[in-house]
């Protein structure tokens, strides 16, 4: 099944490039910035990656991406994903960060947003991986944080597609940034939010109602709701499920106890991601092998996935046609 899974076309639209950052890089970043780490090795900060909801790991999230300080330091760390992907039949990506992350400590948008384009430009050159930049506002800022930030994203349009909303769900409803995303949707980019990962199926409605998201980042929560539920299959909304993030965050107790199938059986559009592979264990191909077993080793569920991940991308649909293509290719040979 690994050998399948390793060979399946498939695209990555949940993944926050700053969760990306894997403890060796950081501390050769910050050597390479002076910086000192308040951990002693590699081994005393993964000791430190032990997680019982959301905010423990933002906390460590954040205090790691304050490493990154210069172009170069966003080109690597964009480079390393994509060297990683590329070994995994990864096609397309759509990466998300968070530019308040950075800004906020003196770092330059542009510095940031460079850095991870000029990597993401070199990786469709040579490993034929076509990507989008969606930046994230943190929902635990004010709505002006988050309206400074989209004005900063105006001049960029040639390099952001999108706007998501990321960071500390309970507390900070959708609806708390419905004026930004009315601006977001009116400048022309692609709406995306975290909802119903640890927030209610409520947060989940207000995202769909209030922001107009084009898709919904995790979404576990709506089973709750089966008048949602039903919407969300009609509507065909797609959810960015992920697997290996959500029993890291103890968002669910046991991968054998994930909704992944149940959502499948319901008809709910989902898909699979890594959302902060180097924080929770593995990339794209490790939560396809996380869920293969819960799915009966189904190599045809498996197909399902990567083409939802397709159909799902900001992508013109010729582009959709050939890569679930690609995907057709792939199961009619294995
Ligand atoms: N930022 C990075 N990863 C996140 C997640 N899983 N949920 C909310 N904000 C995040
Ligand atoms: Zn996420």
């Amino acid at each position: 099944m690994k050998k399948f899974i390793q060979g399946l076309p498939k695209a990555e639209l949940h993944l926050h490039i700053e969760g990306t950052f894997e403890p060796e890089l950081m501390f050769k970043l910050a050597e390479r910035n002076d910086i000192t780490l308040p951990y002693e090795s590699v081994e005393a900060l993964h000791k430190a990656y032990d997680f019982s909801q959301l905010q423990d790991f933002l906390d460590i999230y954040y205090q790691g991406m304050s490493v990154l300080r210069t172009e170069e330091d966003f080109y690597d760390l964009t480079w390393a994903y994509l060297e990683k992907v590329s070994k995994e039949s990864v096609r397309h990506v759509e990466i998300f960060y968070d530019p308040q992350g950075h800004v906020d400590r003196g770092v330059s948008f542009e510095t940031a947003l460079n850095g991870i384009h000029s990597a993401l430009v070199q990786g469709q050159k040579e490993f034929d991986i076509s990507f989008g930049i969606i930046m994230c506002f943190l929902r635990h800022l004010d709505e002006d944080a988050a309206f400074e930030t989209l004005e900063s994203a105006l001049a960029h349009k040639d390099k952001i597609i999108g706007v998501g909303l990321d960071s500390s769900e309970m507390g900070h409803p959708p609806s708390k940034f419905e004026r930004v995303f009315a601006k977001a949707r009116d400048e022309g980019f692609h709406i995306v939010a975290h909802a119903g990962e640890e927030g209610p199926p409520e947060y989940i409605i207000e995202a769909l109602d209030l922001l107009k998201v084009e898709r919904i980042d995790h979404g576990n929560t709506c089973l709750r709701d089966s008048a949602l539920v039903e919407r969300l299959v009609k509507e065909q909304v797609p959810l960015t499920v992920c697997p290996l993030s959500n029993t890291k965050l103890c968002v669910v107790d046991d991968m054998k106890n994930h909704p992944l199938p149940e959502m499948l059986k319901l008809g709910l559009k989902a898909m699979i991601n890594s959302d902060d592979p180097a924080y929770f264990g593995g990339y794209l191909n490790e939560n396809y092998e996380a869920v293969s077993g819960i799915l009966n080793n189904d190599k045809d569920a498996l197909a399902l996935l990567a083409r939802n991940s397709f159909t799902s991308a900001f992508l013109p649909q010729s582009e959709q046609d050939k890569l679930v293509a690609e995907v057709d290719r792939y199961m009619t040979n294995v």
